[in-house]
């Protein structure tokens, strides 16, 4: 994943856009962001690494209405298009036509290929298996080593071997599939490696949808060896969809396990809560809702371009200009989530930013809510002891990472 500069002196005196968060409420927004906010504009120019001067929306309402307007652009390749990083810039123009960057009737079209094979009672079906491996992770955990980093024993793979389960993955093709899904979300690689692993595993993905047409499953891939085989998308397009939903759904799910724990950890009363009532589905639900309020881990989300003027709030958003609605700050916004520090599991917070909001709205949030609701009505209820083996400010937060996470948590028990 490509660094980015945080903290960097903004320059015509407008605020720097991501600005750094405070040392001492790591789980919190940037208290800059938060100020923005604070002046009571919705919507607030910022500056950001490059130079370029896009709008931040800030507020819960203006996010709403912003990624709802067809006069906003996912394509990363529109002017003023404000991009997390140079590397991403430099990409821009070489990246395909997909669901993430398309506009219209084009991206209706992709969306179409995939909603089906993300419908909430699907992804209920899958609780069970995800129930099994979040269990099997957890006694491995038990019998192996202690402390130990709760990123390698339990966040990184339960995402990945879900993914695995719903493309349908063959069982013995797991580890080499999950060796290279962790290439794709590594932090430290270059442009060959990272195009490389993309090929390798676009490839394989190609593979597997071709012999899906032979030996059908309940799985996304055979949905799309259905949509190849009927004409509706090429093979060109399917497998890098099928890539797509590897990246969005692996590093995302990952990240909040780790944070949503650590963030538990910190707040016993909350904890017991959770613990205490593990066996509540609606409360442990409400609970997830609750932590990816909080959490925002796609913390520089959601990006666009303005194609068409806008008025919001007595502004103008020129044609050619860049918008971010800052997940976080609409998340924190005081407006639709009262006390918006305060960690309150019992919250009605299913409104929240966190899957984004629009059109693009987070295709896999069903999934990643099944997910998490396994993890976290069973993490602490099958190891009532854990805590962390690090105190918090050791901890290395991903401030430079698009998902925000934290690098390494040292759990014992
Ligand atoms: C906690 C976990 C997750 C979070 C917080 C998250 C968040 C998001 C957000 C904020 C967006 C919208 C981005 C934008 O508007 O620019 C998005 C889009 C997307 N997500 Fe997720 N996501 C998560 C898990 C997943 C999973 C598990 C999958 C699939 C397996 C997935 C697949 C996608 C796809 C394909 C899109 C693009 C949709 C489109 O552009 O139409 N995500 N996600």
């Amino acid at each position: 994943m490509t660094e980015l500069v945080v903290g960097s002196e903004a320059s015509e005196g407008l605020p720097e856009f991501p600005s750094p968060r405070d040392a001492g409420c790591p789980f919190a927004p940037p208290p800059g962001l938060l100020a923005l906010r604070d002046t009571g504009a919705s919507v607030v120019r910022v500056e950001t690494w490059d130079g370029s001067t896009p709008w931040v929306a800030t507020t819960h309402a203006a996010q709403r209405q912003l990624l709802s307007d067809p006069r906003l652009s996912a394509d990363i390749g529109a002017p003023g298009y404000p991009h997390t990083t140079e590397a991403m810039k430099e990409h821009a123009a070489h990246i395909q036509p997909s669901i993430n960057n398309t506009d219209g009737a084009e991206h209706s079209r992709w969306r179409r290929m995939l909603t089906s094979s993300f419908t909430r009672p699907r992804m209920q079906r899958l609780r069970p298996a995800i129930q099994k491996i979040t269990d099997d992770l957890i006694d491995r955990m038990l019998a192996g080593p202690n402390p130990v980093d709760l990123n390698e024993a339990l966040s990184l793979p339960l995402p990945s071997l879900m993914i695995c389960e719903l493309l349908g993955v063959p069982y013995e093709d797991h580890e080499f599939f999950q060796e290279h899904a962790g290439a794709t979300n590594a932090r430290f690689k270059t442009a060959e490696e990272s195009a490389e692993t993309t090929r390798v595993l676009r490839q394989y993905i190609a593979g597997l949808i071709e012999a899906k047409a032979d030996a059908p499953g309940e799985d996304v891939l055979t949905d799309l060896a259905e949509r190849v085989r009927a004409g509706d998308l090429s093979m060109e397009e399917a497998a890098p969809l099928g890539h797509i939903l590897l990246v969005a759904g692996h590093d995302t799910s990952a990240n909040m396990i780790t944070l949503g724990t650590a963030l538990l950890l910190d707040n016993p009363g909350q904890l017991e809560l959770l613990r205490e009532n593990s066996g509540d589905e609606r409360l442990v639900a409400g609970a997830v809702e609750e932590l990816l309020r909080y959490l925002t881990i796609p913390h520089l989300l959601a990006r666009r371009a303005v194609v068409e003027d806008i008025e919001i709030d007595g502004e103008t958003i020129r044609a050619g200009e860049g918008v971010i609605a800052s997940l976080p700050a609409g998340n924190w916004d005081p407006e639709a989530f009262p006390d918006p520090a305060k960690v309150d599991l019992t919250r009605k917070a299913s409104h929240h930013m966190a899957f984004g909001w629009g059109p693009h709205q987070c295709v896999g949030q069903q999934l990643a809510r099944v997910e998490l609701q396994v993890v976290f009505g069973t993490l602490f209820r099958r190891i009532p002891t854990l805590r962390l083996a690090a105190p918090l400010s050791e901890l290395k937060f991903k401030e430079d990472s698009q998902a925000y996470g934290i690098y390494e948590l040292p759990v014992t028990w």
